[in-house]
């Protein structure tokens, strides 16, 4: 099966084919678009591309012409929360009036509440409602999703959510990763004795999951009215001797260590990040953690944004992801993101783009094989509406100017 997409008025995000991430400076990718320019991929693989007047005659079994559209490698959310049941609106009015997050958690709402509800969801119920959600971040141009468990709390409906989270990756074209995130908050039935909880997720939660090989990756929310860096330290370790890599929620709240445990104990990821201070910057510097900041949540919640700026300035693959969940970011518009990134966090549109692409794909172990346009790789790309430029994506906020989404080279 050959795609041929001529005639686009930029292609982006190109890079060479052995470039697995791009770190400060290389994220604005200046020598990464081609005006006027053709692709082409054969059975899921992009297998040339180039100005128009180097097109060579190909024989395609579909032709699209992207007369008037950009372009560019399809969005690799490496962090949401979309299995879920009910919502928390009643909240969203507790926090207009004032109510911050950790009010809202500490009487008993908040994870705990999605936890509740949850619990009385069936699996199909909760499959049924993950599913359109799910949808709705593809047709937003996003072909690579991560989803964390974290609202079941007990082992049996942490596995609930991690069995939702195995039938989307059957049945979705899109590239679904899992990550427990069992530590997510104390269940209920350990309410006061939060080390036996840790215990409990140690000897008993993990141990299942990967029996069950239902999850890749394994999260702590280490923050402050969390979980310790000494309790996280505990959970990341005990994952790794099961195979789970870890990826962390780090300093939403407060600089409270998450970073530096994340460090220590080979993180793929910290996200979140609103609270990283010089020394978080520093440490993230001299390590190969990548850092994901995740604009939704600190926009939903009024929280400050992460430092993204001073990250790239240090010389950082930043990545960005949706953070996609209830409580926090109930949005996992792509583009949304994008005009987020470069309102609020001043990145430039080309780097908001290596963003949520190239970097989330490497804040999923995944790079090499998609988030970029080069031969080779996986042909995830977003075929824009007619739009004058790329920057005009994010610059016309809100408005949804993706067109098609193509996933191993065919439209979805
Ligand atoms: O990433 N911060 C921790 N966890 C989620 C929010 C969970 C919730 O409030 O339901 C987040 O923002
Ligand atoms: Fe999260």
């Amino acid at each position: 099966m050959r795609l041929l997409i001529k005639n686009i008025r930029t292609l982006a995000g190109i890079v060479p084919a052995d470039t697995l991430m791009l770190r400060g400076g290389e994220m604005n990718n200046s020598a990464g678009q081609i005006d006027d320019a053709w692709l082409l991929a054969e059975d899921g693989v992009i297998v040339g591309f180039g100005p128009m007047a180097t097109l060579p005659e190909v024989e395609a079994d579909e032709v699209v012409d992207a007369d008037g559209r950009v372009v560019f490698p399809a969005f690799c959310d490496s962090h949401s929360h979309i299995v879920y049941a009910g919502s928390r609106e009643g909240e969203f009015r507790d926090k207009i009036a004032g109510m911050t997050y950790q009010e809202v958690a500490a009487r008993g709402g908040g994870i705990l509440n999605s936890a509740d509800r949850l619990h009385e969801a069936s699996e199909e119920e909760l499959y049924e409602a993950a599913l359109p959600r799910a949808w709705r971040m593809i047709r937003s141009g996003a072909a690579t999703l991560e989803i964390n468990s974290g609202y079941g709390l007990t082992t049996e409906d942490e596995l609930k959510m991690l069995r939702v989270v195995r039938r989307l990756q059957e049945n979705l074209p899109a590239t679904v990763k899992a990550t427990f995130l069992g530590a997510h908050a104390v269940g209920r039935a350990f309410a006061g004795r939060q080390s036996d909880y840790v215990d409990h997720v140690c000897r008993d939660m993990i141990p299942a999951v990967a029996e069950q090989g239902v999850a890749e990756f394994v999260d702590v929310f280490c923050d402050e009215g969390f979980f310790t860096p000494e309790q996280t330290a505990q959970i990341l370790e005990c994952g790794g001797r099961y195979g789970l890599r870890a990826k962390i929620h780090a300093n939403e709240l407060a600089s409270s260590g998450g970073v530096q445990v994340g460090i220590r104990y080979g993180a793929l990821s910290v996200d979140h990040l609103e609270e990283a201070n010089e020394q978080d910057v520093r440490d993230l510097a001299a390590s190969a953690t990548i850092p994901t900041v995740l604009p939704g949540a600190s926009f939903f919640s009024n929280l400050p944004f992460a430092p993204a700026r001073r990250m790239i300035e240090a010389g950082l693959p930043v990545a960005i992801a949706s953070d996609c969940n209830p409580g926090s970011s109930p949005s996992g518009n792509m583009t949304f993101l994008w005009s987020l990134a470069c309102i609020k966090m001043r990145l430039t549109p080309e780097e908001a783009l290596s963003a949520l692409t190239i970097n989330g794909a490497a804040a999923l172990g995944l790079s090499g094989d998609r988030g970029a346009i080069s031969v080779g790789r996986r042909a995830d790309v977003v075929i824009s509406k007619p739009v004058p430029s790329l920057a005009y994506i994010p610059y016309s906020f809100g408005e949804d100017l993706v067109e098609s989404v193509i996933i191993g080279g065919t439209k979805v």
